[in-house]
């Protein structure tokens, strides 16, 4: 594998010799937030929304903000420039720091400098995913993350074991449900169409409030298609004409079947085919 190269706290280093300390505070409480912004033909997919995005979850846990915050935009390109991606991802990472010891009290911010990180992660093919043509399968999960799921902390555990439980049951990922509703995918925001109407969890805590799902409700209301942002359960999304999921990673893709249940004729529906059309096309256009 080629190496690559990252960037940590201000440098351009070789991925194996990068370095971070072992009292970093993302490490030792996952006390960090990350984004994860795509690449399209070299180029940055809605790279404002990230930022911004970003910005709200450092106040949200009273972080500081890094000196490199302005920055941030030149730093994804010369690093999608030096690892030569076409398509894929820079992945950031923002830590309260290393202070000196393990404390659960926060260090202070005048001591303890946020830490940031920075990597690609080349994926020739993303547009053109073969999942997207075949549609990808869910099965359900109790949600059993933290309540504050608005903020995109790197506390990934649960997610990870609900990808493991999909993959065990033969599935590709997990919408999870609280009190009887979809909450969201592992990774990504869950949707049904319905009599051409796409419905998908309106906006609060118990869900991250994506970039692609901010865009894809965009692209759909131009495109004067109806969209209700509202709870949604299993049993309604097993009676649904088409599903999909959207994240940054995989722009729009369609689901084809839940917890055994075939959605709609078992393939990609047209609503969900034409909407992931519709978001690579604006999207490649706006990318900075
Ligand atoms: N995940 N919901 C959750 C829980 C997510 O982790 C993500 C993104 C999304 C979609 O957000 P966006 O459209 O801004 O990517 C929704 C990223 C891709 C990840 O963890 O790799």
């Amino acid at each position: 594998m080629i190496m690559r190269t990252v960037y940590v706290n201000g440098d351009y280093v070789p991925e194996n010799d990068a370095k971070i300390s072992v009292f970093d505070r993302g490490f030792l409480m996952a006390d960090g937030v990350y984004e994860v912004t795509s690449v399209l033909d070299g180029k940055l997919i809605d790279f404002a929304g990230h930022a911004k995005r970003l910005e709200r979850s450092l106040s949200e846990l009273n972080m500081q903000q890094p000196a490199c915050l302005p920055d941030l935009l030149d730093i994804h390109r010369e690093l999608v420039r030096l690892n030569g991606v076409e398509e894929g991802m820079v992945y950031l990472q923002i830590t309260r720091g290393a202070p000196d010891d393990r404390d659960f009290v926060f260090p202070d911010p005048e001591t303890t400098e946020p830490t940031v990180v920075l990597f690609t992660q080349n994926k020739p093919g993303l547009a053109d995913s073969p999942a997207a043509k075949k549609g990808i399968k869910v099965i359900s999960i109790e949600d059993q993350r933290w309540a504050r799921r608005d903020i995109k902390t790197v506390q990934l555990l649960f997610p990870s074991m609900g990808k493991m439980m999909a993959k065990a049951a033969g599935a590709d990922d997990a919408w999870m449900v609280e009190d009887g509703a979809v909450t969201e995918g592992t990774s990504n925001n869950a949707y049904i169409i319905k009599n051409n109407t796409i419905i998908t969890r309106h906006l609060g805590s118990e869900i991250l409030h994506g970039i692609t799902r901010a865009a894809v409700l965009r692209f759909a209301r131009e495109a004067q298609m109806k969209v209700e942002e509202r709870s949604f359960t299993i049993a309604e999304a097993q009676e649904a004409d088409e599903a999909f999921i959207t994240s940054a990673s995989t722009f729009v893709m369609p689901v084809v079947e839940i917890d055994g249940a075939t959605i709609g004729a078992g393939a990609p529906g047209p609503v969900a085919t034409r909407l992931r059309e519709i978001y690579l096309d604006e999207s490649r256009k706006a990318a900075v």
